[in-house]
């Protein structure tokens, strides 16, 4: 089949539907369209506007000699790509690629048609109705949606000489005869002829609904399908959609429009959220953010109010840290050390890279100057620290101890840092170095210092670092570090930072952090994680401890949100109180669960 691929289309008019329905009839101008190319069924997809990677699909809802019709709806926030779209000035040009998909040929032997759309998927529904009328095969129109407003306008079907008698609406809130599409098509097929098929377009629920009372009468059932796409051309696999033979086909290319008897509705339909029933998690204290982490050998880190930290290395231990849980110190080494050269750090449009190395002041500086501040707030300290052999880890440890200032200070091992050749993650890259770092380090704290490990995300498994560290007496983790990195300047043709590499942080590392984490927690170690990596929101920490983590740290974002943790403690509030099941936020703890 022939494709637009990546036309240029000129945005016509882009008018809403009524006021405020929020759904917006776009009519593009394709200069060399072909029209009898397209299909009625077909569907387009627009270039995104926001920078996503996937284009949007829409059915071509009509074709009018030079010009393609879109109804949008839009939703999402002011930046998905459905808002933008519904932005459009008459005059901008956008990229078009298509027609994708098989579209719809009349069914043989089929006499009558009962066409059920909802919402906005009427639209394509509406070249299917023109074919019909073409073909001059009867069919009847039936419309559902929300609201009034929602119902989309057929003003060209009423123009192509469909009685209005055949077309029937109906919606959720109407005062007088609230109901839903379904609804129409109950009544109608009660009373049907036979020789009779459905074609369906809306939402999968309605889908779903559609095809229970078509297969409760064994009448010819078409619907069409939406899912995330990729290529849209057949070759990525990526919208495939699962048959009742097992077999997979694809939305872009085989459909949208499938057989309803074909398709494995148990894989297609979502499935309802996970309950939050309150597991057999450990007693907590009153109040529904203040947690404790329970360690090896009964040790215990009280995240007092709520386990939310700003991450080691971004935030000043003498800030206002009230709403965090702890305040965590940048990594120490023994001595005092200069860092990398410059530059040091590389802004990205996903995040950042680092390379600082290590620079600090040493333990002495943490003793002499550090330790006395972290007294005089009160607050819980976490002090992280980094060596060159696993020795001098256990130096640090010593000297951290003997100096009596530690207090109830815990201890961050840092065996993850990816600046310094020869410190951090060059331990955190083997399991025998992490065992003999931690292990050294577990030997010189005192008995009841808590200690978490924080292992690095660039090994080929987290789980087995893991267990070393908790042979060494490792008490929880932080999962995890930044990735290895690295940007280039094509002016210069020399990559962006002195070390020519760093760790990479930021929104991007939220799904490898999130990966890691339930690795993590489904290895079933029995000690706590704490989550770090990409959290720059609310819902984003929520993903952390859905993940497995029982609190979280916040890094990169910190640095743009200086009220971060005190929006994260917020939105665990709100969470809490709209699942009410949950009572404490050690609920949620690892509940995600496979789709
Ligand atoms: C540094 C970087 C890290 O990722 C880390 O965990 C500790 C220190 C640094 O380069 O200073």
């Amino acid at each position: 089949m022939k494709k637009l691929t990546l036309e240029k289309a000129k945005v016509l008019s882009n008018e809403e539907t009524g006021t405020d329905s929020g759904i917006f009839l776009l009519k593009l101008k394709i200069d060399n369209l072909k029209s009898p190319l397209i299909r009625p069924g077909q569907f387009a997809r627009l270039r995104s506007l926001n920078g996503r990677p996937f284009p949007r699909p829409f059915a071509i809802a009509r074709v009018n000699g030079h010009v393609l019709y879109f109804y949008i709806k839009a939703v999402g926030d002011n930046s998905s790509n459905t808002r933008q779209f519904a932005r459009l000035e008459p005059g901008v040009e956008i990229n078009i690629s298509g027609p994708h998909g098989k579209g719809f040929e009349p069914l043989p032997g089929i006499k009558r048609y009962l066409l059920v759309g909802g919402g906005v998927g009427a639209a394509e529904l509406f070249p299917i109705a023109e074919e019909l009328i073409r073909n001059k095969i009867p069919f009847e129109f039936l419309q559902g949606a929300k609201t009034k407003k929602g119902l989309i306008f057929h003003d060209h079907l009423l123009d192509n000489g469909v009685w209005p008698d055949l077309i029937h609406d109906i919606w959720e809130d109407d005062p007088d005869q609230p109901g839903q599409v379904t609804d129409l098509l109950e009544k109608a097929l009660a009373e049907r002829l036979p020789d009779q098929a459905v074609i369906a377009c809306g939402p999968k629920l309605m889908l779903r609904k559609v095809f229970d009372l078509c297969g409760a009468r064994n009448v010819t059932c078409l619907v069409s399908v939406a899912e995330v796409m990729g290529c849209g051309c057949g070759v990525c696999h990526g919208c495939a959609i699962k048959m009742i033979d097992k077999t997979y086909r694809q939305v872009c290319d085989d459909g949208p429009l499938f057989d309803a008897y074909q398709i494995d509705w148990t894989a297609f339909i979502p499935k309802p959220p996970v309950a939050l029933i309150s597991r057999s998690r450990k007693k907590q204290p009153n109040g529904p953010l203040k947690t404790i982490l329970y360690g090896q050998e009964r040790r215990r880190l009280i995240l007092n109010p709520a386990p939310v930290m700003i991450a080691s290395g971004c935030s000043d231990i003498a800030a206002d840290h009230q709403a965090a849980g702890a305040i965590i110190f940048k990594s120490t080494m023994l001595e005092k050390k200069i860092g990398n050269p410059m530059p040091r750090l590389c802004e990205l449009p996903c995040g950042a890279i680092n390379s600082i190395g290590l620079e600090g002041g040493g333990i002495k500086q943490v003793i002499d100057e550090y330790l006395p501040i972290l007294k005089a707030t009160g607050k819980q300290g976490i002090i992280s620290i980094a060596g060159r052999t696993a020795d001098e880890y256990g130096l640090i440890m010593k000297k951290l101890e003997q100096s009596g200032k530690l207090g109830r200070a815990v201890i961050e091992v840092n065996i993850s840092c990816p600046n310094d050749d020869r410190a951090g993650m060059s331990f955190g890259v083997d399991p025998h170095d992490t065992f003999q770092v931690m292990e050294i380090v577990r030997h010189h704290a005192s008995p009841n210092r808590f200690i978490i490990l924080k292992p690095t995300p660039n090994v080929t498994d987290i789980v087995v670092i893991c267990q070393a560290g908790k042979q060494g007496g490792a008490d929880a983790f932080t999962i995890c570090n930044t990735l290895l990195g690295t940007d280039i300047d094509i002016e210069t043709r020399r990559f962006k930072l002195g070390r020519g590499f760093g760790g990479l942080s930021g929104p991007l590392m939220l799904y490898p952090a999130l990966y890691l984490i339930s690795k993590v927690y489904r290895a079933n170690l029995g000690l706590p994680i704490i989550g770090s990596g990409g959290i720059s929101s609310g819902d984003d920490a929520l993903k952390h401890l859905l993940a497995g983590a029982s609190a979280i740290q916040v890094g990169t974002a910190s640095f743009s949100d200086s009220n971060i943790v005190e929006k994260i403690n917020s939105r665990f509030l709100e969470y809490l109180g709209e699942n009410k099941e949950a009572e404490h936020i050690q609920d949620i703890v690892g509940m995600a669960q496979q789709p």
